[in-house]
């Protein structure tokens, strides 16, 4: 399959000039003025940008996860995403404690392959690793799973306590791998959420009232101090408040690779939205939680400044009907998660690029390329070059839309709400390529399911070798 992209606005992380580029065998093998292709399918680019597909780190497709399973499958989730522009994910396999990790990654491997529709990656949760396992996690890396996560959160659930912590992170600073965090101090929250329950604070708000910035604070340090000692790079997840962002520049001013991601909902909502009448605060009910709007502009200032590194979704959608309603009686059985795979990229760009906080190449190495570099897949994916993959996105930056369940343009999650709803924005994906093959064009899709790949990563302690 050859195409020709012509007359685009290429931006990428570092790049911005008008070019056609040349397509073939799923690659970018020519970027240059007024190329010549016989016999190739022509896709005019003009008056529209050209951005290399975006990369979604944190995603949760067919999640087993308070007490039900997220919406989204592996074919309906990564559709949805490659709708709003992303072409590659990362998504989280689970280990189940007392197990083996790569039999949680067999079971993860299961629900994507021949299902997943634009390529993905894993990092792999790991929930004990009793000093004989240690082993696995080298299998884990050999076979292209180079991070892992672990939970300073959810006690009893996915919960490690610090010798965990501590030996997992040891044993990945020795592979040249990466860990991601979950840092939140659940031990502490559990003990606040216990006593607002027995005072009868049932209602959706009080999950935002029992997990104090503080507490993301304090798993922000204490993970990055255990990851210090323990010779590895860190990177936290879902970073949602000052107090959390306070504590990854100081790490970073003294020189420990330590990054942080941040999410669309910490940058565009609040903890107001707790506040929605007939359980509809419930929609909203994610951890970290929602925070007070004073934090927004923190977490935009620290995007531009360098000192959050990706953008990612933390896509976890859970119906309102019959999946949130679970917790109708206590914000404590709401299942944790919000959707928002299909919205980052228009969504950052309206809200980063078209109000000035951001410039096109941060947003390129937002969405995509940081994350490309830190999980090893760059140049392969989070650029344009020859070489790379033909993963692209020709994106119109004049297109507006309206966010809404109602709108079929913005909404092909599976889940019977929208985080985002009503909100407008201008700038919007006419064409996703991933791979050279044309999967959404003229809003319908034309991709098929399965052709999605699973990547195999190399190790972040790659990066610093020649
Ligand atoms: O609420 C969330 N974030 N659900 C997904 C699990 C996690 O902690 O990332
Ligand atoms: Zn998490
Ligand atoms: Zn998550």
């Amino acid at each position: 399959m050859s195409l020709l992209i012509r007359s685009g606005r290429i931006v990428t992380a570092v790049d911005d000039y008008f070019a056609d580029i040349h397509v073939e065998g799923g690659q970018v093998v020519r970027i240059g003025k007024d190329l010549q292709v016989e016999g190739t399918r022509v896709i005019d680019a003009t008056g529209k940008i050209v951005f290399p597909g975006g990369i979604d780190p944190h995603t949760h497709l067919d999640m087993p996860f308070g007490g039900t399973t997220s919406a989204d499958t592996f074919e309906t989730g990564t559709r949805a995403a490659a709708f709003g522009g992303t072409t590659t994910i990362i998504d989280f396999a689970i280990q189940t404690k007392g197990r083996a990790t790569l039999e949680g990654l067999e079971t993860w491997h299961a629900k994507a392959a021949g299902q997943a529709v634009i390529d993905y990656g894993f990092h792999m949760i790991v929930t004990d690793m009793p000093e004989e396992r240690l082993g696995e996690m080298g299998r884990l890396a050999d076979g292209g799973v180079t991070s892992y996560k672990l939970f300073m959160a959810y006690p009893g659930v996915l919960y490690s306590d610090d010798a965990t912590i501590y030996r997992a992170m040891r044993r990945a600073g020795e592979d040249g791998t990466m860990i991601c965090m979950h840092a939140e101090n659940g031990i502490v929250i559990d003990e606040i959420i216990k006593r607002a329950v027995e005072e009868g604070k049932t209602a959706p708000k009080y999950h935002a009232a029992t997990r104090p910035t503080r507490m993301e604070g304090e798993g922000v340090h204490r993970a990055i101090a255990i990851a210090e000692v323990a010779g590895v790079p860190v990177y936290i997840v879902h970073l949602s408040s000052a107090d959390a962002l306070e504590e990854v520049k100081r790490a970073r001013n003294r020189g420990v690779h330590a990054y942080a991601e941040t999410c669309p909902q910490y940058l565009l909502l609040d903890e107001s939205y707790y506040d929605k009448p007939d359980f509809e605060g419930a929609k909203y009910v994610m951890t970290p939680a929602l925070r007070h709007k004073d934090n927004q502009d923190v977490l935009w200032k620290g995007l531009e400044m360098g000192h959050l590194a990706t953008i990612a979704t933390d896509h976890c959608p859970f119906c309102f009907g019959g999946q949130k309603e679970l917790g109708r009686d206590s914000f404590t059985k709401i299942p944790n998660g919000a959707p928002g795979v299909e919205n980052r990229m228009a969504l950052i760009y309206h809200h980063g690029v078209n109000a000035g906080r951001i410039s096109l190449n941060k947003f390129v190495e937002l969405t995509s390329t940081a994350a490309a570099k830190m999980f090893g897949m760059f140049p392969r994916k989070g650029t344009i070059a020859v070489g790379s993959d033909a993963d692209l996105v020709v994106f119109d930056p004049e297109r507006r839309e309206v966010i809404s369940i109602d709108n079929p343009a913005t909404h092909h999650m599976k889940v019977d709400y929208s985080t985002y709803e009503g909100f407008v924005v201008k700038g919007y994906p006419d064409v996703v390529i991933a791979r050279g093959e044309v999967i959404v064009e003229g809003g319908s899709f034309h991709g098929r399911t399965g052709r999605g790949q699973f990547i195999r990563r190399a190790r972040y302690g790659d990066l610093l070798r020649p």
